[in-house]
């Protein structure tokens, strides 16, 4: 949500900002700006993709020689996507990026109008630039501006800031929303994520919330508000440059979905221990840890959140353990009944989703335990956990999510085979037989439905110029609907529901009419025959039914359809695997035969930072 780059080194810096803006404009792009030291601080920005930046700035004149600059990509929360609310903002002494929410900005802004200043957009950032800018006027001193200025702040931000008296140097401070600084021998960088960063380095430093981190070419000091200076070891990410681009695919979701067998391979082998059993790497999380817990509750957002609801049927279905799933926005608010014998798991992708942050926060003040499964490396939920497992999916570049789903699954699989074998609802033989099927299966399943690409673009192309669309299953595979019928909705701009297919009949099968397209999901043999029943009553009232089947039961059952997909033979207990990825390419063909942006939808931007 929102990208930040800033570069300060012996090179142009504007294509350096702009291939780092590039890479980052998957968290954000309705406008796009940059900030270059040149022969004055020139701050020149557009609404739009940052194809309208580039066109700008191909008018402008001497950008080229400045060696030192910021840049930003914008998702709008005040004021609409306009030039003018574009980032940096700032005054001729100053500009700024900013990524986040100003919480107390009228406040702010009331502050700054009786010392004489006047607006020129309507965000919050502008906000947050003059009261340094104010407090700049007053010292003298960056430094001392920025602390002042933060100490003001309320709400969550990342922050860049070049100031015009200081042609090399780059200030960057953060709280709660993700920064990074790397450091080469002739440069330095700021950036909101890795693969900005990945083409001239793997090493990055993650300063804590509230560490003001200095930058000047080839060197980057860090200090707290009192001045005094802190010493921070870098990070490395374990993946290079290529995994963090297209090669060659139409799209990233694409490309994505075609990594899910990899990534579910090497999740399952990462987490198997020499004898065949889950071993999460950490020895705090023993069978003492998970025998102490007597009920789960899984928090997260959107697509993670969709994941926890096939954990929950797991960690039911295999442990016994009483679970529930909530969306990490209502959890805190609703005070909820949390024992000490509770264990709260942490969904996300990104790791910095701030509605999941806040909600870890409010169960670790609870003095719950907190076990995160996240997939960036050092992000602030896996800072936060009292323990994390990370899901080696690499990077997801592609707003809508796919293999992150998949991997936070598996991980859920094998801590439900695990709960179970501490709780003796799983024998070690039937728990090595699951992890095994688990790391062969699940990913020989989803190549096998990756090959079925074109009998799915085939069925998609059924399907995209429909108004509305259901997506019904029971168990598992309601789970798996709301899963597909989010990514239709987010890709394909396609309104679409998902529905327990045993509800229906409570009221929503009045909007089944003629032609009403419905894709039905059916992997759980005990339900087959009330699916079929739905399928009948929907069939009746004149729908178009997709028929999303598992061969098994295709084989076993006459089952009514318009189109059919059939799923490749698995274990049920696997057939999720395959499912999702059905459900994901489904969706991805009905966007792109639309001819739609598929890696960047509208409205939306990767990694939720505001509340
Ligand atoms: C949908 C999607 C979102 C995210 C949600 C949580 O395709 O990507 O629903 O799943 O914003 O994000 P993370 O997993 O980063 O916490």
């Amino acid at each position: 949500m929102c990208g930040i780059i800033g570069y300060t080194g012996n090179r142009s810096a504007l294509p350096l900002l702009l291939g780092g803006l590039a890479a980052l404009e998957y968290r954000g792009y309705d406008s796009a700006g940059v900030a270059l030291q040149s022969d004055q601080l020139r701050i020149i920005k557009r609404r739009g993709r940052l194809a309208e930046l580039c066109k700008a700035l191909e008018c402008e004149e001497n950008l080229e020689a400045a060696r030192c600059g910021i840049g930003h990509t914008r998702w709008a929360t005040h004021g609409e996507p306009a030039d003018r609310n574009a980032h940096p903002h700032g005054t001729e002494r100053l500009a700024l990026v900013h990524n986040g929410i100003i919480e107390n900005y009228s406040e702010i802004g009331d502050f700054l109008k009786r010392k004489g200043y006047r607006f020129s957009s309507e965000t919050d950032t502008e906000m947050a630039a003059l009261l340094i800018d104010w407090f700049y006027l007053q010292s003298g001193d960056p430094k001392k501006a920025i602390f002042a200025a933060t100490d003001m702040l309320r709400g969550s931000y990342a922050l860049g800031v070049v100031f015009a008296a200081e042609k090399e140097r780059i200030y960057a401070i953060r709280r709660d929303n993700p920064l990074i600084v790397a450091v080469t021998e002739a440069a330095s960088f700021i950036a909101s994520d890795i693969p900005a960063l990945l083409a001239y380095t793997k090493e990055y430093y993650r300063p804590d919330d509230g560490i003001l981190a200095v930058l000047s070419p080839g060197n980057a000091v860090f200090c707290r508000s009192d001045g005094s200076p802190v010493s921070l070891s870098t990070e490395r990410v374990d993946f290079d440059v290529t995994a963090a681009q297209k090669g060659g695919w139409a799209h990233f979701m694409l490309k994505e979905i075609h990594e899910e067998p990899v990534a579910l391979g090497r999740t399952v082998s990462h987490y198997l221990g020499v004898d065949g059993l889950p071993d999460f790497k950490n020895p705090l999380l023993d069978r003492n840890f998970f025998a102490r817990f007597e009920r789960v509750q899984i928090l997260g957002c959107g697509t993670a959140m969709h994941a926890g609801l096939i954990g929950r049927h797991i960690l039911e279905n295999l442990a016994r353990l009483p679970t529930s799933v909530e969306i990490a926005s209502e959890f805190r608010y609703r005070d909820p009944l949390l024992s000490k014998k509770d264990l709260v798991i942490l969904l996300s992708q990104s790791g910095e989703t701030a509605d999941t942050l806040a909600a870890l926060r409010y169960a670790k003040k609870e003095g719950i335990y907190t076990l995160a499964i996240v997939n960036v490396v050092g992000s602030s939920v896996a800072r936060e956990a009292d323990a994390v497992l990370y899901t080696p999916a690499g990077p997801e570049i592609a707003v809508a999510s796919t293999k992150a789903y998949s991997v936070q699954c598996a991980l859920l699989y094998l801590l439900a085979v695990y709960f179970g074998l501490c709780r003796g609802t799983v024998t070690p033989f039937l728990a090595k037989e699951l992890c095994r099927s688990l790391g062969k299966q699940a990913p020989e399943s989803v190549r096998a439905i990756l090959a079925q690409n074109d009998r799915i673009c085939h069925c998609a192309a059924r399907l995209q110029s429909a108004e509305h669309l259901f997506y019904i299953g029971r168990g598992v595979d309601y789970a798996l609907c709301t899963e597909g019928s989010l990514k239709l909705k987010e890709i394909s701009y396609i309104h679409s529901e998902a529905y327990a297919a045993g509800e229906l009949k409570h009221g929503t099968i009045s909007l089944i009419e003629k032609g009403t397209p419905v894709v039905a999901m059916m992997t759980e043999k005990k339900l087959a025959e009330k699916m079929i029943s739905a399928i009948r009553e929907v069939r009746a009232r004149g729908a178009f039914v997709l028929l999303i089947v598992s061969a098994e039961i295709a084989e076993q059952y006459q089952i009514p359809y318009d189109e059919r997909l059939l799923l490749p033979p698995v274990q049920e207990v696997l057939a999720p695997f395959p499912g999702v990825v059905a459900l994901q390419l489904l969706a991805y063909h009905v966007a792109a035969l639309k001819g739609l942006d598929v890696d960047k939808p509208r409205n939306l931007a990767k990694s939720v930072t505001v509340e």
